[in-house]
C-alpha cells in the first residue's frame, strides 16, 4: 500500500489511548490516499466521506472528555480548533473532492498536514501537562 504519510516517534503524545486513535486516523488516510491513486477515487471518496469525519470526531471528544474530566488549562482553545477542524471538512473539503482526482489529492494532503501540525503542536502540549501534573491516562482507544 502506497503511503502519504508514516508513523513516527515524534508523533507520540505519550498517551497510548491517543496515540493509538492518532494511528487509526493516519491509517486511515494511507487508504485513503492509496485508493486515490489505484484510481480508486470513488471508493476513496467514500471513505473519507464515511469515516474520516466520524473518526476525527469521536477522537476529540474523547481527548476532550479527558483534558475536561482533569482540568486541563488550555481545553477552551483546544475544543475551539478541533470544532474548526471538523466544520472545515464538512464545508469546504467534502465539496472540493468531488471536483477533481487533483483537488481529491490536494484535499488528502490538506488533512495529512493538519493532523500531523495538530499532533505536534497541540496534542504533545497535553501530553506533557499530563506527565508534568503526574496524571495516568488507562482509557482504552475509542476508535
Ligand atoms: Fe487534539
Amino acid at each position: 500500500m502506497k503511503e502519504i504519510i508514516k508513523w513516527s516517534k515524534d508523533l507520540e503524545t505519550g498517551i497510548s489511548t491517543f496515540d493509538e486513535e492518532h494511528k487509526t486516523l493516519i491509517e486511515t488516510l494511507n487508504e485513503v490516499y492509496s485508493l486515490l491513486e489505484n484510481k480508486e477515487s470513488e471508493k476513496a471518496k467514500e471513505l473519507l466521506r464515511n469515516n474520516i469525519v466520524e473518526y476525527a470526531s469521536k477522537h476529540f471528544k474523547h481527548e476532550e472528555e479527558i483534558m475536561e474530566k482533569y482540568n486541563y488549562p488550555e481545553l477552551e482553545n483546544h475544543k475551539k480548533i478541533h470544532n474548526m477542524f471538523v466544520n472545515m471538512i464538512v464545508n469546504k473539503m467534502l465539496p472540493k473532492i468531488e471536483k477533481s482526482d487533483s483537488e481529491f489529492r490536494s484535499v488528502v494532503s490538506f488533512l495529512v498536514g493538519w493532523l500531523v501540525m495538530h499532533i505536534k503542536n497541540m496534542d504533545k502540549k497535553y501530553g506533557r501537562w499530563f506527565k508534568e501534573n503526574n496524571i495516568t491516562i488507562n482509557d482504552e482507544p475509542r476508535l
